[in-house]
């Protein structure tokens, strides 16, 4: 299985839009896709209009530790080869328990690794702060897709997260940079992504430009290719999914799955 988050330690630049529509275009292309709601706001699973499951009666973050908690968790969604596991309130004392154990970064991983047995893809829409969690995140991901909107502001967060990386000692070649709500009227907007495309080599070509069907996902309740698949957005996802699938090589495990 391979491991994609979507993950800016920045909050409101599409990390739960890329989430949705690059595990939407992971299922639609024939891989066995979980989308993983990491941040206790359900967005994701809110847009695929699966609801959240109850709170358990557990000791405090117990359930996140238990693989059977995990796989019981997962729901199938309206879409062939994607299924969700809805966020769970317990999430926001994952940092705690985390902290309490052995193996505190690689936690995730194991999890998501037993858990997830039978998905070829597993993608993690993540919350957007440095945390216990966020560092699991870092560990279990293969690559790490971050939305960046072109501005000085974002540009600056993106920084932070390389800087963190090294001094911290992640695989940097795992973060896979992108552009996300581009609005090409901008002059900052334009300004900025020819001065980051020249800084930032891994930097992937596709962008998202801004859309008000990004935002119609809400009223939906859908991936964006499934109500406007026509529409330039739609596009957009489907460019960013084929760019994301080529740096993970999911072509081999598709091979080994005979499909
Ligand atoms: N390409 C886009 N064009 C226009 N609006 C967008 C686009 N991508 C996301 N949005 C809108 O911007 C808002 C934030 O997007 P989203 O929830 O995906 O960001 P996020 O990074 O997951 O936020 P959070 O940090 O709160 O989890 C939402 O209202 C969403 O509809
Ligand atoms: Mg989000």
């Amino acid at each position: 299985m391979k491991i994609l988050a979507c993950y800016s330690n920045k909050g409101g630049v599409g990390k739960t839009a890329t989430a949705v529509n690059l595990a939407y275009q992971s299922a639609l292309n024939g891989y066995r896709t979980l989308l993983c709601d990491l941040d206790p706001q359900g967005a994701s699973g809110f847009y695929l209009r699966i609801k959240p499951p109850k709170p358990k009666a557990a000791r405090e973050g117990e359930s996140f530790a238990d693989f059977a908690w995990i796989a019981g968790a997962i729901r199938a969604s309206d879409y062939a080869n994607l299924d969700l596991l809805p966020a769970s309130a317990e999430y926001r004392n994952v940092d705690i328990f985390l902290s309490r154990l052995k193996n505190r970064r690689s936690r995730l991983k194991k999890l998501l690794r037993a858990a997830g047995e039978d998905y070829q893809v597993a993608i993690l829409d993540c919350p957007p702060n440095v945390s216990l969690l966020s560092e699991n995140v870092f560990k279990a991901a293969d690559r790490v897709v971050v939305p960046v909107i072109p501005t000085t502001l974002s540009v600056r967060t993106l920084e932070q997260l390389y800087r963190f990386f090294r001094d911290q000692g992640y695989q940097r070649r795992k973060l896979l940079p992108f552009f996300s709500m581009v609005q090409h009227g901008k002059n900052l907007h334009r300004d900025t992504m020819v001065a980051l495309q020249k800084e930032y080599k891994r930097l992937l070509k596709s962008y998202v430009p801004f859309s008000a069907e990004v935002e119609k996902m809400g009223i939906h309740r859908a991936p964006v290719a499934v109500f406007a698949g026509r529409d330039q957005v739609a596009a957009a996802y489907r460019e960013l999914w084929r760019e994301v699938e080529g740096r993970v090589k999911l072509d081999n495990d598709k091979g080994e799955d005979g499909h």
